[in-house]
């Protein structure tokens, strides 16, 4: 009764407390049943997940025999359009492995919204903490053989199966596409859209289809201590190699000093 007299008093009109209200349970709701479905789902097809994995609506998790998914402690997978902060979803979150020897790990912390991952053949690994917004679809698979043409249709063209490494702290903007042998970095982004077909080095911003790196994400006083420290790296290891210490490194005694 009091937090309503308190609501009332902030100026929070009925209608906004009732829909504050409902947004919440329907958060809540969403989450617990989510997560249960999600472990009970795991525990039958043989998935192992860590502590504190919550989930938001359906999430499909097809593992073919002999493969292997994981899911790492805290992270979170939301296949509901309620819940999804930036965009409705498309679908909810998908984990598919393809056949023997494929693999998916998802990394602690990770966060997935409305993504689908198929590994076919090889692994495709989502680092610690990565974000992969709305709509994302990673595969490392073209699922049809490139020639002859009449033959796609039948063969699968596995040979051309590449792993996928999405680095720790990356992030992945909106509706993008991953394809198959593709690194990106740990801590770049990836802008919304973006189709990404080579690797991503680290700390970058890569846009556009196919994606570019168009600049560096690490502050210029950041990269200029960076270069500094590489500075008397190099100075260090010269002397190493050379068995003497080098200026730079450490002013040298003179010659009969006292
Ligand atoms: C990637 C992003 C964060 C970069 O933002 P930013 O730092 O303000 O971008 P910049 O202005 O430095 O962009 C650099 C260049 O890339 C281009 N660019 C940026 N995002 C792009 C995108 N998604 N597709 C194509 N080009 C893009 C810019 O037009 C600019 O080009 P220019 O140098 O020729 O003018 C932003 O563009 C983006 O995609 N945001 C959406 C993030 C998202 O999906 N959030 C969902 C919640 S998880």
């Amino acid at each position: 009764m009091s937090m309503l007299k308190k609501a009332l008093e902030r100026g929070l009109t009925p209608t906004n407390i009732i829909n504050y209200a409902s947004l919440q349970v329907m958060t809540r709701w969403g989450r617990f049943y989510g997560t249960l479905r999600l472990r009970c789902k795991a525990l039958f097809v043989g998935v192992p997940i860590g502590a504190g994995v919550t989930a938001h609506g359906p999430v499909g998790l097809m593992r073919w025999p002999g493969s292997h998914i994981s899911i790492g402690a805290g992270v979170s997978l939301i296949s509901s359009w309620r819940r999804a902060t930036a965009a409705a979803l498309a679908t909810p979150v998908r984990l598919r492995t393809y056949g023997p020897g494929a693999r998916i790990d998802i990394g602690p912390g990770a966060q997935l919204s409305g993504t689908s991952i198929t590994a076919r053949s090889t692994a495709i690994s989502i680092g610690r903490q990565a974000l992969l917004a709305p709509n994302c679809i990673i595969v490392d698979s073209d699922f049809h053989a490139h020639w002859p043409p009449e033959a796609r249709a039948t063969e699968p063209g596995m040979e051309g199966d590449r792993p996928v490494t999405i680095g720790d702290y990356a992030w992945i903007g909106l509706n993008c596409i991953i394809l198959k042998g593709v690194t990106i970095g740990e801590g770049a982004i990836i802008g919304a859209g973006s189709v990404v077909t080579k690797d991503v080095p680290p700390h970058s911003l890569a846009v556009g289809s196919p994606a570019r790196v168009v600049r560096s994400l690490v502050p210029d006083e950041d990269r200029a201590a960076a270069a500094h420290v590489n500075v008397h790296a190099a100075g260090l290891i010269t002397g190493q190699a050379t068995g003497q210490t080098t200026s730079a490194v450490q002013p040298q005694t003179p010659q009969g000093g006292e």
